[in-house]
């Protein structure tokens, strides 16, 4: 997308997040557009320090796409941009950044013109309807950052993943995140467990959690704070969705390492891949 169609990308931003009386009553897959307010996607950046998210995700995705032999990629949840521009600046031929929030599209794409000066193809779509607004077929897709955590319907959710296979090729791999919701579930939030992102004094943590809610604090330096309510997904079920949708392997990593205890990283990576196995190849 050129600098013209990336000015009709803003429109009148909203600066307020609206939860209404009821805050632990959001539970809607469209409400992401209304957490994403400017002033927050401003801060996202200071959220996740690009430096220093570099520097703890090394070369994970880059080696995981590489080793598949990807060359054509689409993020679908690019927010301001990370993963774009990182595969961009990895040499990937055909990088293409969707995300539903037009706030975030616009910030991702001045943070490609001022990280190396690329011109991010940013398309504004949600996945629940990607293949209407996204055309063309990818050897991957990337879903990262806890961003399927959103969708609060499983209705949803076997949507955009059938979505997101449609638009692989026939031995593409998609690669989605999520936070570790299994342990804050079943070992509770009492301990106030933190979790300092990448970004210096920014600490995000649960303020309420039920089998349908994780609703999460952000708090920066500067005394704002902002909310997102978001599903929290136990591991095995985003692993058997993917599955039922079609993928045949689904590896599953925890904190970048393909072994570790059930609940001790703070983030599972799952590598769907969607080339068809013998049944005994088939995990
Ligand atoms: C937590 S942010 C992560 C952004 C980025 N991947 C990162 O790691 O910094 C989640 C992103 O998913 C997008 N998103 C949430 N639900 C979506 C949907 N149904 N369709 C498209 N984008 C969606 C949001 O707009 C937001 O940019």
């Amino acid at each position: 997308m050129t600098a013209d169609h990336r000015s009709g990308l803003r429109g009148p931003a909203s600066t307020v997040q609206e939860f209404g009386d009821a805050p632990t009553e959001v539970r809607e897959s469209t409400h992401y557009k209304h957490e994403y307010v400017q002033t927050f996607v401003d801060k996202w950046d200071e959220l996740i320090d690009w430096r220093a998210r570099y520097a703890s995700e090394g070369s994970f995705f880059v080696e995981q796409l590489r080793r598949r032999g990807v060359t054509s990629v689409l993020d679908v949840a690019t927010g301001t941009g990370f993963h774009s521009v990182r595969l961009l600046e990895e040499g990937f031929e055909t990088v293409v950044s969707a995300d539903g929030s037009a706030e975030m599209l616009a910030k991702a794409f001045d943070n490609g013109m001022k990280f190396g000066g690329h011109v991010l193809r940013v398309v504004q779509a949600d996945w629940r309807w990607l293949n209407r607004d996204v055309h063309g077929e990818y050897d991957a897709i990337i879903c990262l950052g806890n961003s399927f955590t959103h969708l609060f319907s499983e209705r949803d959710r076997r949507r955009a993943l059938a979505e997101f296979y449609a638009m692989l090729s026939h031995d593409g791999v998609l690669i989605l995140d999520q936070r570790n919701y299994d342990a804050i579930l079943d070992n509770g939030f009492s301990s106030k467990h933190q979790y300092y992102y990448c970004g210096d004094d920014v600490v995000a943590e649960p303020e309420y959690v039920d089998d349908g809610l994780a609703r999460f604090r952000y708090r920066f330096p500067d005394g704002s704070q902002y909310h997102l309510n978001m599903f929290p997904l136990r591991k095995d079920y985003t692993r058997r969705l993917m599955h039922e949708v079609g993928f045949q392997r689904v590896e599953t990593y925890g904190d970048f390492q393909s072994t570790y205890a059930d609940d001790e990283p703070d983030f599972f990576v799952h590598i769907a891949e969607k080339a068809y196995l013998d049944q005994e190849d088939a995990e």
